[in-house]
């Protein structure tokens, strides 16, 4: 378990997320999308939309989800399932820790 820097907390309002490759246990870069809630709570999640491979982090966030811009999926931040079509498969969600400013992602840590 690795806990790697993904941005600080100064660069995300609430309802904001933001796309960082951080690299695995394999040396694989893996796409990431951090997101920060309407409530400001953090999550970490896989950044390809599993319907056709868009990036998450250009969605809308609100109330627990990110809604994929390109077809309108909405992913749940906390299991990253997919709550309504096209998407019927789930991101990855990977631990999350607030450390000061900082906010550090685990991707080898999927909950
Ligand atoms: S690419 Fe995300 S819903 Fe189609």
């Amino acid at each position: 378990m690795t806990f790697q820097l993904a941005c600080t907390t100064s660069e995300l309002d609430p309802e904001e997320a933001l796309q960082v490759i951080l690299p695995d246990g394999t040396g694989a870069n893996v796409p990431v999308a951090v997101v920060r809630d309407s409530d400001g709570t953090w999550h970490a999640i896989g950044d390809t939309c599993s319907h056709q491979n868009y990036s998450l982090a250009e969605g809308d966030v609100e109330d627990g989800t990110i809604e994929c811009w390109k077809h309108g999926a909405p992913f749940d931040l906390s299991t990253g399932r997919p709550l309504s079509l096209p998407a019927t498969q789930p991101v990855p969600v990977y631990s999350i820790e607030i450390n000061g400013g900082d906010v550090l992602v685990d991707v080898d840590a999927t909950l």
